[in-house]
């Protein structure tokens, strides 16, 4: 039986009572409209703990101004379905109030890992991601948590944090889950209109094209830069980044400078209004389905 749990302080009981009956507890941290990208944390999760707890919350602190925080998809029943299925353990799907509890004042705030790619686009948003998933771990106490790669920087922050803060976690980074197709599986892929959807294929194309040109030996990062960007504008309304950067401290490389045996390429861009990330670590990752 899943538990579904509203109340921070219920939440933190029955993870305490799993520890004390000597389970070992898995976090897998989401916003929920769960896709099989979310459920494949939480399946992995249940690999690596007796007690698999996941939360659905979407986070305001990370939305800046304009964003879509009012209109992310919401679906609670599908999504608690999903997770009885993927056997999980507890369902914590608190209200804004409990995590932002009137008079609440702290941040959590990462330095220079949160400002190149998406901390450019997105002031404050990093700062929101490490807030809440800090508060999170400290209501969960799991001795794993578990987070995508298709948010990768959002991964190395994470890390970041755990790391500086002496936070008793491992924190687990799981390969992205895509469509047949190629596509990254995301909450925000059913904004997309048919004629969208193909279009996104611009993302993955990018990726593709740079791996292939890595592979075949190139290291200069500029041009591992060019032959991604050349793909993504065919199918995107606008481009934030199309970024070659060091795959630890995320370093933005460019020009003739070359990379090292591993060198992550991302990609933020706009299909219509939708915005979509994608991610590849040249040298470690491969696009080829599992
Ligand atoms: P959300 O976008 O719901 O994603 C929850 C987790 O699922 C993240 O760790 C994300 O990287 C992972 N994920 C999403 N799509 C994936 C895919 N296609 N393959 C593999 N993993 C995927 O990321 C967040 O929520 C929030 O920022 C959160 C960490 C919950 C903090 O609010």
């Amino acid at each position: 039986m899943m538990q579904i749990l509203q109340d921070a302080r219920v939440f933190r009981e029955a993870c305490a009572a799993a520890r004390q009956g000597g389970r070992r507890v898995a976090l897998v941290p989401t916003m929920g409209a769960l896709h099989e990208g979310h459920l494949t944390l939480a399946r992995e999760a249940r690999r690596h703990a007796g007690f698999v707890a996941t939360t659905v919350f979407v986070n305001p602190t990370q939305f800046g101004p304009g964003e879509d925080l009012a209109r992310y998809p919401r679906d609670l029943e599908g999504d608690a379905e999903k997770l009885r299925g993927a056997g999980v353990d507890a369902l914590f799907a608190p209200p804004v109030e409990a995590m932002y509890p009137e008079g609440e004042q702290t941040r959590v705030r990462v330095g220079a890992l949160a400002e190149p790619l998406c901390g450019a686009f997105r002031p404050g948003h990093f700062e929101g991601v490490a807030t809440v998933v800090t508060k999170l771990l400290a209501l969960t106490g799991p001795c794993t948590a578990l987070f995508g790669r298709k948010d990768y920087q959002q991964l190395q922050v994470i890390r970041r944090v755990v790391q500086d803060l002496w936070l008793p976690v491992e924190v687990l980074g799981v390969p992205t889950v895509r469509e047949a197709d190629g596509l990254a599986m995301s909450s925000r892929n059913r904004y997309l209109t048919p004629d969208e959807r193909g279009r996104a294929l611009a993302l993955v194309r990018g990726l593709r094209a740079a791996a292939a040109l890595f592979d075949a030996g190139e290291r200069r990062a500029g041009r591992l830069r060019e032959a991604a960007l050349e793909q993504v504008q065919q199918g995107a309304s606008s481009i934030d980044y199309v970024s070659v950067a060091h795959p630890r401290q995320l370093t933005v490389l460019d020009g003739d400078t070359p990379v090292g045996e591993v060198a992550l390429v991302a990609i933020a861009a706009r299909v219509g209004t939708t915005r979509l990330i994608d991610n590849l670590v040249l040298g470690e990752d491969t696009l080829e389905a599992p």
